[in-house]
């Protein structure tokens, strides 16, 4: 780890999605990402990246975990990890972000990893400021 956040479930939510990311369907980009997610009933789900020889067809490790915590009856995320590969930081891209934003609070951790561990820490609301969400239908 290069330093671990101030998160009883950070240890929790990395080892998730690490694991998790071997399952990665990545032919195209050969980029694996894993996502975790803590739920407000303390369950962690994770998900990869699947992608798809129809490229637009692809869906990031978020939308995965996104995907299971909502087919098992879940809609609170309290907080969330993503792990890419290599040495940069995997920052969710633009389409997660309005996907998470979904299912949290604009205050909820979104811890960023490389393969070594954590390199930040941010709050979905430095991610995407002035968003758009449910409560403005
Ligand atoms: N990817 C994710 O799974 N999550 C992100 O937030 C960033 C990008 C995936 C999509 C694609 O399969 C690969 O990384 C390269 O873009």
């Amino acid at each position: 780890m290069i330093s671990e956040p101030q998160s009883t479930y950070f240890k929790k939510l990395f080892i998730a999605a690490k694991k998790v990311r071997d399952n990665a369907h990545v032919p195209y980009s050969k980029f694996k990402v894993g996502a975790s997610i803590l739920t407000n009933k303390n369950i962690i789900f994770s998900g990869c990246n699947v992608e798809n020889a129809a490229y637009p067809q692809s869906q990031c490790a978020e939308a995965s975990a996104i995907g299971s915590m909502v087919s098992s009856g879940q809609k609170n995320i309290l907080e969330l990890l993503v792990i890419g590969s290599g040495d940069l930081p995997c920052s969710p891209c633009g389409g997660c972000r309005q996907r998470i934003r979904e299912f949290a609070s604009l205050t909820i951790p979104i811890h960023i990893c490389n393969t070594k561990g954590h390199i930040k820490t941010l709050k979905l609301s430095d991610l995407l400021p002035d968003s758009f969400g449910p409560e403005n239908l």
